[in-house]
């Protein structure tokens, strides 16, 4: 097992595949950004599924697939079929934009991905435009319609949610997803990057504790993936809501995650610049022992807690370049 200097148990790796997006989120890069890593850095699917046996090898029980969007990765259900055959690998899931969810949710399936979550801001298009750039919404709602058919259940909706943006349509947003059988979670948006654009920072407790009131929520203890939400059950238990809220009651104490990004860095926190080169020792000939020692090192990095409250301005990085 990977236990950081900290007693966590570092159990979740979130894989970004790409830093590309087809999408330009206001919260996560800015309009017309360029520096994308080069595709010679990225990790080929080879050494992806090896560094990822290492992991697994020494206690991960989870991946996530992320990015940028990573359905923009060629051939991503085969990387997927690759990862879910990892011996000792009990959840592979995915976080994507959905917006090409339509063409890729049976093949994922079928390669072996148990849980997709999906970003969505909003259900009014102008307002997605908005927020994403693109006119986006048609195609996500198609890919979410996809994604229920091909058989993920519950999928889980990820809502930044932003004063002044779309703060207004929290309530549309739980209704569709109560409706739809899937699972909202509100989220605050952290200070990654500076992408220009307004972000608004929300404070979600007095949102949670007006949603409580209104929809009669009750806490739910029920573990739903392995990620920082806190739940709430509607009065019936048919549907949930969630609250990441890293901003205003941060979960870094029962943190048991790191990411790893497409050029082979490994990020050991999204709010701290530690991390450890993979991607040297991956081309450089080093043997499953090194690996294993290497991780073992990198481990050691993971920091206390991000900071995002006391220094806002500190990470420069954008959110798709570290893996959302
Ligand atoms: P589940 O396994 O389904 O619970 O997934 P998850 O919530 O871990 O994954 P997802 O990609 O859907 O992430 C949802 C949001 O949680 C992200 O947008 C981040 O805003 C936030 N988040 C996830 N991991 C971390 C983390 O380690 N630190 C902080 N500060 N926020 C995180
Ligand atoms: N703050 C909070 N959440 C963010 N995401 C992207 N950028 C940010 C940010 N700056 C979320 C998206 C996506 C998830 C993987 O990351 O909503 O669903
Ligand atoms: Fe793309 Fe997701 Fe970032 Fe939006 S949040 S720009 S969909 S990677």
């Amino acid at each position: 097992m990977l236990r950081d200097r900290f007693g966590r148990s570092i159990e979740y790796l979130r894989l970004s595949v790409t830093d590309r997006c087809d999408l330009r989120c206001s919260y996560c890069i800015p309009k017309g950004f360029r520096g994308f890593e080069e595709p010679e850095h990225w990790l080929t699917f080879d050494e992806i599924e090896r560094l990822l046996a290492a992991f697994v090898r020494l206690g991960t029980t989870r991946i996530r697939m992320t990015g940028g969007e990573p359905l923009l990765r060629r051939d991503l259900p085969l990387l997927a079929g690759r990862l879910s055959a990892l011996p000792g690998l009990r959840d592979l899931s995915l976080s994507t934009n959905a917006t090409q969810l339509a063409r890729h949710a049976v093949a994922l399936k079928a390669a072996g991905v148990g849980r997709i979550n999906v970003s969505l801001d909003s259900l009014d298009r102008a307002c997605m435009e908005k927020i994403t750039g693109r006119d986006s919404l048609a195609p996500i709602l198609d890919g979410l319609r996809a994604g229920k058919a091909a058989g993920f259940a519950p999928i889980k909706i990820n809502m930044v949610a932003m004063r002044g943006v779309n703060e207004d349509q929290i309530d549309d947003m739980v209704a569709f997803c109560i409706e739809q059988q899937f699972i909202l979670r509100l989220i605050e948006a952290m200070p990654m990057g500076s992408t220009g654009r307004d972000t608004g920072f929300l404070d979600l407790a007095p949102i949670q504790a007006r949603l409580q009131r209104k929809f009669g929520l009750v806490p739910q203890a029920l573990e739903l993936g392995g990620g920082p939400a806190r739940y709430m059950a509607t009065p019936d238990g048919r549907s949930s809501i969630g609250f990441i809220t890293p901003m205003s009651q941060h979960f870094c104490a029962s943190c048991n995650r790191v990411r790893l990004a497409v050029d082979g860095t490994l990020y050991l926190c999204l709010g701290q610049e530690e991390k450890y080169e993979f991607r040297p020792l991956l081309r450089g000939g080093a043997s499953d022992a090194e690996l294993e020692a290497a991780i073992r090192a990198a481990i050691e990095l993971k920091p206390q807690q991000h900071d995002f409250r006391e220094q806002p301005g500190k990470i420069i990085r954008f959110m798709a370049q570290t893996g959302g």
